[in-house]
């Protein structure tokens, strides 16, 4: 079975993918420098997979390399090359992604996300491994006053250089392919906001960082850890004043970069693909809130502070090109996504770290 090489797989997303990648047979490398996330997180993708897949079990390895390291990669692509099996495909997940770290500290994300990805790229083109799925994110987008859902031609104008670092690696994405008689097959996927765990609450969110996005945040106030959840404006043009945002379970974003993987595999030639990963339903942070109380039988004491520079008020995807193109749908709606977030931290009250 063909050799993927993924980055930043021990993370949220990454971890995620993995097991469905191992669980359909692919022989799995990951590449993390754990900056972010903890190796046991291998150990709990193998033991899922054997409940599916037994034979599949022992094909993943974790690697553990800073994608800034070139000279570390590039022995990573020798190696694999010197087995008998050459990488097919790189996942690329790994990199930064707190909006307001990267305001604080800009340079670690242009470091690790930009040069990060300019020395995969140029070990990938030395090696010849040419398929490549990418990890872009909604923040790219520009505002939007219509709300209307945002399809991939929107303009952009990232508003943080988490965003920039993102917009940028696009740019480069589409020079490379840009070039004549090149043989780079890309997929950029640009997801929306993913929350949610695996099923099986054994995968899931675990920040070494103080986390940005809101579902840690509800998680732990869910918990008791912090009082109240503050919601950041409730004056927005929207149902309830707060802004509506495009949730997506992450066992969604999963299957979904199987299937972009799959559909570059089928590529005969070069090919670039640009796709929208989000369920294409907004709901607003206060809906959220409401769900994940019903659900899951918890109060969520909110309070509401002033609007923070940035923030938008309509984020919603429209995801017909990942439908017709990658033929994919999402499957999970927002109650499943509140189930499964408050299942992992509920069996999991202190992430991977205690363990
Ligand atoms: N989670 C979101 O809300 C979201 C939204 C849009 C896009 N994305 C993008 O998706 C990707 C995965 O996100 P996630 O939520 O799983 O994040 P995550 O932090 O859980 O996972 C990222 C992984 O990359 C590793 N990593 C970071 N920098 C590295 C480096 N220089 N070298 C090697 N490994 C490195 C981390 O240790 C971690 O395991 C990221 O690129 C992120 O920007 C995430």
């Amino acid at each position: 079975m063909k050799k993927i090489l993924v980055t930043g797989g021990c993370g949220f997303i990454g971890s995620n993918t993995s097991l469905a990648l191992l669980e359909k047979g692919y022989e799995l490398l990951i590449v993390d420098s754990l900056v972010n996330s903890y190796q046991i997180v291998i150990d709990k993708i193998k033991s899922l997979c054997f409940e599916k897949n037994p034979e599949n079990t022992n094909s993943i390895k974790l690697i553990n390399c800073d994608l800034k390291d070139r000279n570390a990669l590039e022995k990573i692509f020798k190696e694999s090359n010197t087995d008998g099996n050459k990488i097919s495909a790189v996942l690329h997940f790994a990199g930064l992604k707190a909006v307001s770290d990267s305001l604080l500290d800009p340079l670690s994300y242009w470091s690790s996300n930009v040069l990060g990805t300019i020395n995969l790229l140029n070990v990938m083109d030395k090696f010849e491994c040419k398929t490549l799925v990418f990890s872009s994110s909604a923040t790219i987008y520009g505002i939007n006053n219509s709300k209307e859902n945002l399809k991939e031609s929107h303009y952009k104008k990232p508003l943080n250089p988490y965003g920039m670092t993102k917009e940028t690696i696009e740019k480069i994405l589409i020079n490379l392919n840009s070039v004549e008689k090149n043989d780079w097959r890309i997929a950029i996927l640009r997801y929306f906001n993913p929350i949610g765990a695996h099923t099986s609450g054994e995968l899931g969110e675990s920040p070494k960082n103080t986390p940005n996005n809101i579902m840690p945040i509800i998680n732990s106030v869910a918990s008791g850890e912090r009082e109240y959840l503050n919601i950041f404006g409730n004056d927005w043009n929207t149902l309830d004043g707060t802004p509506i945002r495009d949730y997506i379970h992450v066992m969604d974003l999963a299957d979904g970069h199987l299937k972009a993987m799959e559909h570059l595999f089928k590529s005969s030639e070069s090919n670039l693909v640009t796709v929208n990963l989000g369920t294409g339903i907004g709901k607003s942070v206060l809906q959220l809130i409401h769900v994940f109380e019903e659900v899951n039988n918890i109060s969520i004491p909110y309070r509401f502070s002033s609007r923070r520079a940035g923030d938008i008020e309509y984020s919603v995807a429209d995801n017909q090109k990942a439908k017709e193109l990658l033929n994919w749908k999402p499957n999970k709606d927002i109650k499943d996504m509140c189930k499964d977030s408050w299942n992992w931290v509920s069996k999991n009250p202190n992430g991977y770290s205690d363990k």
